[in-house]
């Protein structure tokens, strides 16, 4: 096991622990135009609306808990000899409560926030925002917003996971629709590197064609499968 690794997480993953996903039905934009709450224009509109969305999301992480799916990575990469990196667009913190450790959040934290006037970023924050929070850095209230990468926004971490994906040898993805790049286009970039590369979903992504291993079913299950039988041996 002294392969490079290469693992990106997405919604699905987490769906098996109570948090929905984006796209299936009762999704997470759940009514709401995601405009309004997953971008700066929805934001600068009607902050309010933006920081409830958000609140409701960074309470739900109390009630939940990780599965066997987020539990079985942190066990491979503990026994991983080699370069291991968990690139996840999720926003909930079940990987890191989990275990794991050598992991990118693509798109932001629920848990974290960040203040608009000063800049002052990565701030852990636990409990609802508004647009009466004061920032603990600058002082200045009604400038915080949620550390999430809203749309129109840059990915977090991108030159790091690029340089990763390029000498990767394993490419493993879960739980994600591969609608949204770049996180979509990681599978092609691994390719091009020669890494061998793994998808596991409910059902077909966007991207399935691109991988060459596909094994489809729910991620607390197939998973455990995955890492037990990697765990005996290097996949190739
Ligand atoms: P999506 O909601 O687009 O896709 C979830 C994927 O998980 C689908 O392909 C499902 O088939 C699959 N899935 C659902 N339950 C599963 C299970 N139990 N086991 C395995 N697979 C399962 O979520 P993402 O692909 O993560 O970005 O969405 C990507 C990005 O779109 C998000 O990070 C977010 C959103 O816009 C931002 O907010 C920037």
């Amino acid at each position: 096991m002294s392969n490079s690794l290469v693992i990106l997480t997405g919604a699905g993953i987490s769906a098996e622990s109570g948090l929905p996903t984006f796209r299936d039905a009762n999704g997470l934009w759940e009514g709401q135009r995601f405009e309004d709450v997953a971008s700066p224009q929805g934001f600068a509109a009607d902050p309010t609306r933006v920081h409830r969305f958000y609140n409701q999301r960074r309470a739900a992480l109390a009630t939940v808990h990780p599965n066997a799916a987020h539990l079985a990575l942190a066990r491979l990469e503990e026994s991983w000899e080699g370069e291991f990196l968990l690139v996840t667009q999720n926003v909930d913190d079940l990987h890191e409560r989990a275990g794991s450790r050598r992991m990118l959040h693509l798109h932001g934290e629920l848990l974290k926030a960040r203040c608009t006037a000063c800049g002052i970023g990565g701030l852990r924050w636990t409990t609802d925002l508004g647009t009466d929070s004061t920032c603990p850095d600058c002082q200045e209230t009604g400038s915080l917003r949620p550390e999430i990468v809203w749309f129109g926004e840059m990915p977090h971490h991108l030159d790091a996971i690029f340089e990763r994906l390029a000498s990767a040898d394993c490419f493993l993805s879960i739980g994600t629709s591969g609608v949204v790049y770049p996180a979509a286009g990681f599978v092609s970039v691994a390719r091009a590197a020669g890494a061998r590369t793994w998808e596991v979903n409910l059902t077909d992504s966007e991207v399935s064609d691109a991988f060459q291993e596909q094994r489809i079913g729910p991620a607390s299950e197939v998973v455990p499968a995955l890492v037990a039988a990697w765990l005996l041996k290097t996949p190739s």
